[in-house]
């Protein structure tokens, strides 16, 4: 199993234990679609302790055994995620109180309070019945614990552990009262008693307080995710364990999950895994406009551990909650799938194995539909990708070249979103860093999307779009990577709070002014249909529209451009400035990708024995052994690229001959070079 790509998904036998009939249908079906790997019992707290105390976990010895039986692994869950309505009613304190102090219902799901000591110890004696039964199964491969984690509680227990995590954080009162800059509307705070969690009925415009809420947040989720598993860990500690993050794909921005710290998270778990859900075949962007956002997650979450990741959870055809639901065009599901194996993933996992027959998700793509049949569009779409993961199976545990980061900074977009001045109606943090993304994507230069904790010292380009809140250590790290020979990109908004959403006062940090050799005076923010322009020294012009920093440089930094209109017309707008060994480029104005294309195409360049298109995206993996190259056709036209070598296609096992070839439209292939 350990070098097999993974392929499988979310498999809700609790559904359907009334219909052996059809348990042993999906038995049969997942050998046959060249399946391999379940995350089984997610949601199944009810059906494995219908009353408390009472366990069943016949039903489940059965469905593992079946599961092994033909080779296949299971990533057990943990059924937190949802709870059953014996443990609601006896215990109310598990469920929610939302931000108006309203204690919430029964039911849904993902909503119980993190910090219940009942809950905890209710998921505690759970997950350890789990572990004991099944730490000797053959099938148990790893712990899918609990599913999506996200939310928040404002129950006397949560706001408690709220303030007790301040205390933590600012040891005294007058260190908090200055990093909350309470002074501003008399909020002075005399003990951390007085303080509870941001409310539209209380608190809510001191923006350091809203942020460490959402910390807070962050680490209670985490410190309730330490509590799940740590029975896990005590009886099976060799059981690697995961849980799935999310990603935001759809018509505003893309980006991973905003409700956690990622990077704090990701050094709890042994596998990095994300559910993934493009729309795919929308009427406002390319296909190849969605296969970028989805690239772009993907990398986020690979360069989380620097290393390949799961997509737990995708759809073999269509969702059920889009706007619009269109089930994938035929080629999509394997182009799909290998492109997020392109960009790190060793597995391509579903939601949901099989179609529910009630409730909310019944017409939720599956790979066996109410059909039952092994025969429909969708079930040898999947079958058809099982084939494709054992031919290239080489791919596993392989590695992306990348040179280039970006950095991500979710406290940042935490910071910049809460900001009320510049443009209020959205600033576009996101937007803006899938821009920057794009143009390498659209490049085929490999990109690792990084978080600010990060080592930089790998990377010939380090990019940081609209860094508005920039901690003193990591301005430090920029400071020493760019000392060190390397190269730094930043935009306007650059270094303007710190970590304590503090202005620096000054102006722009000292280790900033000096790699950047700028001073940053005012910000224009426009209004949507006003534009200005950012002139480049050999006149070529770009638009340059929503903010523009206006600044000065320091001696010997170069203008590389300047802006066209406006009482700032001919001052800088693009500046670079040699300092140490390093350099750094500073943008003043956001810009479209055009100008961002050309800027990046100068600084770097793709290494790569392939030319294609701009819709045919080329993204390689790579041992000591062999570079892989997935070459993606996201577009509905057959398209040409050139090999200037030959290589063979792991797919087909054919060579391919140096010079051109075809590809068709959604086509891909996978050359080993
Ligand atoms: C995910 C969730 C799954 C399923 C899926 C539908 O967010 O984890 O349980 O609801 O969405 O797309």
């Amino acid at each position: 199993m350990n070098d097999r790509l993974l392929h499988g998904g979310d498999y809700n036998p609790d559904q359907w234990l009334d219909y052996p009939s059809i348990l042993a249908d999906d038995i049969r079906f997942m050998k046959d679609a060249k399946t391999n790997a379940f995350s089984v019992g997610i949601f199944a707290w009810a059906a494995l302790e219908p009353t408390e105390g009472n366990f069943n976990f016949q039903w489940l010895d059965k469905i593992m055994d079946d599961i092994h039986g033909f080779g296949g692994k299971v990533l057990l869950a943990t059924p937190s995620a949802a709870r059953p309505a014996w443990l609601a009613q006896k215990y109310p304190e598990v469920l929610r109180t939302n931000n108006l102090r309203q204690k919430m219902l029964f039911g849904a799901r993902h909503n119980h309070c993190f910090s219940s000591p009942v809950y905890r110890e209710k998921v505690g004696i759970i997950n350890r019945k789990l572990a004991e039964r099944y730490k000797n199964h053959p099938a148990l491969y790893m712990w899918h614990v609990s599913n999506e984690y996200n939310g928040e509680c404002h129950c006397e227990y949560c706001r408690e552990n709220f303030r007790k995590w301040l205390k933590d954080k600012y040891q005294t009162i007058d260190n908090l009262n200055h990093a909350y800059w309470s002074a501003f509307w008399s909020h002075t705070f005399n003990d951390f008693s007085q303080i509870d969690p941001p409310s539209p009925l209380g608190e809510f415009a001191v923006h350091n307080h809203n942020l460490d809420w959402k910390r807070f947040i962050s680490y209670m989720t985490i410190d309730f995710y330490l509590n799940e598993v740590a029975p896990l860990k005590e009886i099976t500690p060799d059981i690697p364990l995961l849980t799935n993050f999310m990603g935001e794909l759809f018509t505003r921005g893309t980006y991973p999950s905003t409700g956690v710290i990622h990077s704090d998270f990701a050094r709890e778990v042994d596998v990095v895994t994300w559910d993934a859900y493009p729309a795919w075949h929308n009427d406002y962007e390319t296909t190849a406009f969605t296969a970028s956002k989805l690239a772009y997650i993907n990398d986020f979450y690979r360069s989380l551990k620097g290393k390949p990741f799961l997509i737990l959870e995708s759809t073999p055809s269509m969702v059920n909650w889009h706007p619009i639901n269109r089930p994938k065009r035929p080629g999509m599901h394997l182009l799909s799938s290998l492109g997020c194996v392109a960009h790190g993933a060793d597995g391509i996992m579903y939601f949901q194995w099989r179609k529910s027959r009630g409730s909310s998700e019944k017409f939720h793509g599956a790979v066996v539909d109410h059909d039952n049949s092994g025969s429909n569009r969708v079930y040898k779409d999947v079958k058809e990708l099982g084939h494709v993961l054992e031919s290239i199976k080489e791919i596993k545990d392989t590695s992306t070249p990348a040179k280039v980061a970006l950095i991500y900074d979710v406290e940042n977009f935490w910071a910049l979103s809460d900001a009320q001045g510049f443009n209020n109606i959205d600033k576009q943090y996101h937007q803006t860093m899938h821009t920057h993304y794009r143009a390498f994507w659209t490049q085929n230069i490999p990109v690792d999307v990084i978080t600010p904790d990060k080592d930089l010292t790998r990377y010939d380009l380090v990019v940081a779009p609209m860094l508005y809140m920039a901690s003193k250590e990591l301005i430090t790290k920029l400071h020493s990577y760019v000392k060190n020979g390397g190269t730094l990109v930043a935009t306007y908004m650059l270094g303007i709070v710190n970590e304590n959403d503090l202005v620096y006062l000054g102006g722009l940090p000292s280790p900033l002014k000096e790699i950047f050799g700028i001073n940053i005076g005012e910000t224009d923010s426009l209004y949507p249909t006003q534009k200005n322009a950012l002139i480049m020294s050999c006149g070529k012009e770009y638009e340059a529209f929503d903010h523009c920093a206006i600044f000065d440089v320091l001696p010997g930094t170069e203008v590389l451009a300047t802006y066209g209109s406006d009482f700032y017309k001919g001052n800088p707008a693009l500046t670079r400035n040699a300092f140490d060994k390093g350099q750094a480029y500073f943008i003043g104005p956001r810009t479209g990708e055009d100008f961002l294309v050309d800027f990046y195409s100068g600084l770097i360049k793709a290494d790569l024995p392939i030319n294609g298109d701009e819709e045919v995206s080329i993204q390689e993996r790579r041992n000591e052994k062999n570079r892989y190259f997935f070459v993606m056709n996201y577009s509905e036209e057959e398209k040409e690229i050139s090999l200037e070598t030959a290589m063979e296609d792991i797919i087909t096992r054919q060579e391919m001959t140096a010079g051109k070839h075809r590809i068709k439209p959604y086509g891909v292939f996978v050359l080993k070079h």
